[in-house]
């Protein structure tokens, strides 16, 4: 069987397990969606939202990037934003990082990697303005993991200048999960 095949075959047994615990399971989660939750996490396979928070479809509105980057000028961000404020109403909003981000130790080199240049300079923007607690670190390892706690930082900052989330009762949260344990962490 080719791998991709696989895929439906479980998603017909995802599908019919839910529907054995709830008959109506599909039909109430289609009249609508109420997140309360807002995530924007890195694209990494390795954290998906909804598994490592154990939440159940419609409970969460996902937005994934390269490395979890709060770029106030990116519309694809912006948007969700948009949307997960004024028409889902979510009283969250989660910005994840992870240790070990692939993403935040690329933008810690000097190496180009064509077009995803663009997005990394995003990173060595805000790694620019922590250039000298950066200097301090005394492995490459501490110093990436320094910058994934910057990264998440600056998100919430960003986030907080937001026209929309400044008008609101919304709760902003910077969180990091840990790849080595599969623990979430408070930053702010
Ligand atoms: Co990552």
């Amino acid at each position: 069987m080719e791998i991709i095949e696989k895929i439906f075959l479980e998603n017909k047994a995802w599908a019919n397990g839910k529907v054995q615990f709830d008959k109506l399971y599909f039909e109430k989660l289609s009249l609508m969606q109420e997140p309360d939750f807002l995530w924007i996490g890195c694209s990494d396979s390795r954290v998906p939202a909804n598994v490592i928070t154990n939440t159940e479809p419609g409970e969460m509105f996902v937005h994934r990037n390269i490395a979890n980057v709060v770029d106030i000028n990116d519309i694809n961000l912006m948007s969700v934003v948009q949307y997960a404020v004024e028409y889902l109403k979510v009283k969250h909003i989660i910005v994840c990082g992870h240790y070990g981000c692939g993403g935040i130790k690329a933008a810690l080199t000097n190496n180009s990697f064509g077009n995803m240049d663009v997005w990394l300079n995003k990173i060595k923007e805000i790694a620019k303005q922590h250039d000298i607690e950066l200097a301090l670190c005394k492995s490459e390892e501490e110093k990436a993991k320094k910058m994934v706690e910057f990264n998440v930082i600056a998100g919430v900052e960003k986030l907080k200048t937001v026209e929309i989330i400044k008008n609101s009762t919304i709760r902003l949260h910077g969180w990091v999960y840990d790849l080595h344990d599969g623990i979430l962490n408070k930053l702010v």
